[in-house]
Parts: structure tokens; C-alpha cells; sequence
């Protein structure tokens, strides 16, 4: 048989809350599904569900009362990703059928995958290990194959502050690792514990390529404040010295999104703000560049 291309997978993570995960992973696939013409799937692992709620608290009325309708019919029809692990880690076979009751429509190009409370029992761990390493593996390559859904260049995972068994799923299978930090003294601090846990929990698959950029840089002229340069240089260095130790692929995007005002409204109001679209883009290159390399 012939083999078809699945999406290039990214995961944004980072243990720590409130850093920018999805606010940035939002803004990727908006950026690539209308500047990029690309086919965007984008997950909401989250079992806290910020990227879920945003969206079905959109501002413009009529998203909301489309993706209430949607949502109340995927549960009904048993189509949510709670299901679909469900199904997956259960005695019978994985019948799960992809359509677009399981997958959300946001735009032609822009779908979306939303989290459901359910997955709350996944953070309880009530599911085997074992079992659940291989379901966002099976999961991708159902919907690659599915003639149901359109095929996409991405898939993004906007993950949770924590380690959880979807998370474990996905890093073991993503093409690329995420990280969002903030300019601030615990993020040179924080990121070796994040590499040592992500390696940790990964092994003994190899860790996936991994991506650090700043997220909330201060912006100072046409750069950022000395401040923000400095704990930017720590993490760098930071992540200079795990990538020698460890053999493990690290990046550091020399390309900061800044801290805007503007972005609070990002997610709800359906696209990045025009202030935005630059920093993203700049991002977007870096990413795709180390991507593909
Ligand atoms: N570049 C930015 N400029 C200004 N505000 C930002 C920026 N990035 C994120 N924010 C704001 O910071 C807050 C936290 O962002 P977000 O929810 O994306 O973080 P998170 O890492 O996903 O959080 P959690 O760990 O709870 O999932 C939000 O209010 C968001 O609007
Ligand atoms: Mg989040």
C-alpha cells in the first residue's frame, strides 16, 4: 500500500502555568491556516479546557450557538476524544470512525479537536501506562486515513500545565516539542526541569526535537528590555549546556512574541490582532525551518 503522509505534529508544553500555551498555539494555527494555506488540526488536551471554553464563549454569537449544537451532538454520538480513548484502551478492537462529529470546524482550514471534563479522569492515571503511549499514534494515523476528513499539513496540541497520560501519548509521537517561556527569574530555573521530566517520561523513545522561545517579552525600542535579553541569555545557556549532556535536539527562537494588551482578546475573537501577525511569523519561520531540518 502506499504510504501517505500524516500532519507534522507540534506540542506546546510547559509545566508551568500560565505561560502562553494556548494563547500561542491558537495563534500558530490561525496564522497558518489563513496566511499559510495550510490544513490545521488543532487539539485541546486540556482538561481544564481555557482553548475549549474560548471558543464556545466567542464573542460573535452565532460561533457559540453552532458549537454548542456541535458539541451536544458529539457527546451524544459518543465522538469525543474521551470516547476515542476510551474505545482505544478497551477490551475490543478500535473501530473509532473520525468524522466531522468528532472534529470541529472552525474555518475551511482551521478544525479543532476540543477537550471534554472527562479527560480529568486521565490526569487520575485510572488508565494503564502502557496503553496509552500508542493512542495518539493510532489516533493520527485514523485520521490521516479517514476519507471522511480533509487531509492536514499540521496537527498542534495545546497541553496541559501538567504531565498527564494524553500528554505521555502525544510527545511520544510529535515531530517537534514546544516550549513557551516567560521573561522572568523561575524560567532559566524551570527549564532544565522540564527537559529532565520530559526525557524521563519519554524514555526509552527518543525525545523529539524541541523548540524554546520567549513568550511576553518586554518590548523596548525595536527589541526587547535589557531585562527580558538577560533571563532570555540565561535560558539560552541554560539549554546550551542539557542539549550537550543529553544529545537531545534544542533550539532557542531568537524570535520573542511581546507582551501586548491586545492578546488577552486573541482566542476570542477568532484571529491573531494585527500586532501580532509579525512576531508570529517570525516565529513560524524558525519553526518550520528546524521542522523540516
Ligand atoms: N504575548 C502576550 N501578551 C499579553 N498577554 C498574553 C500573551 N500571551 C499570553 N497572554 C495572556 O496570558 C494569560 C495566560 O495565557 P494562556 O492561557 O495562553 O497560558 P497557558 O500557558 O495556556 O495557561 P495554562 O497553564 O493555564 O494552560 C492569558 O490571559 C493570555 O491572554
Ligand atoms: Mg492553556
Amino acid at each position: 500500500m502506499k504510504e501517505k503522509k500524516g500532519p507534522k505534529s507540534i506540542a506546546t508544553i510547559n509545566f508551568k502555568g500560565g505561560v502562553g500555551k494556548t494563547t500561542c498555539t491558537w495563534c500558530l494555527g490561525d496564522l497558518l491556516s489563513t496566511f499559510g494555506k495550510s490544513n490545521v488540526l488543532l487539539f485541546d488536551l486540556d482538561a481544564q479546557m481555557s482553548l475549549t471554553q474560548a471558543i464556545t464563549l466567542n464573542e460573535d454569537g452565532s460561533l457559540v450557538q453552532q458549537f454548542q449544537t456541535w458539541a451536544d451532538k458529539s457527546f451524544k454520538k459518543k465522538k469525543t476524544i474521551f470516547h476515542a480513548i476510551e474505545e482505544y484502551t478497551g477490551a475490543g478492537n478500535f473501530n473509532f470512525g473520525v468524522n466531522y462529529e468528532f472534529i470541529y470546524q472552525i474555518s475551511d482550514r482551521y478544525h479543532f479537536i476540543p477537550s471534554v471534563e472527562d479527560l480529568y479522569w486521565l490526569a487520575l492515571d485510572v488508565i494503564p501506562r502502557d496503553k496509552m503511549q500508542t493512542f495518539m499514534r493510532s489516533l493520527l494515523a485514523k485520521i490521516t486515513w479517514s476519507t471522511n476528513v480533509q487531509n492536514y499539513d499540521y496537527a498542534l496540541f495545546d497541553c496541559p500545565p501538567s504531565f498527564t497520560l494524553l500528554s505521555y501519548s502525544v510527545l511520544s509521537v510529535c515531530d517537534m516539542i514546544l516550549i513557551p517561556i516567560n521573561p522572568d527569574f523561575y524560567a532559566a530555573k524551570g527549564v532544565p526541569l522540564i527537559l529532565n521530566m520530559l526525557q524521563m517520561q519519554i524514555e526509552p523513545l527518543p525525545v523529539p526535537k524541541i523548540g524554546v522561545f520567549m513568550n511576553k517579552a518586554k518590548p523596548y525600542g525595536g527589541g526587547m528590555t535589557k531585562e527580558s535579553r538577560f533571563y532570555w541569555d540565561s535560558v539560552k545557556d541554560v539549554c546550551q549546556k542539557f542539549s550537550k549532556k543529553s544529545g537531545i535536539k534544542i533550539q532557542c527562537f531568537e524570535s520573542p512574541i511581546y507582551d501586548r494588551v491586545k492578546i488577552k482578546r486573541a482566542v476570542t475573537t477568532g484571529g491573531v490582532p494585527p500586532e501580532f501577525v509579525s512576531d508570529f511569523k517570525s516565529l513560524w519561520n524558525n519553526i518550520e525551518r528546524f521542522i523540516n531540518e
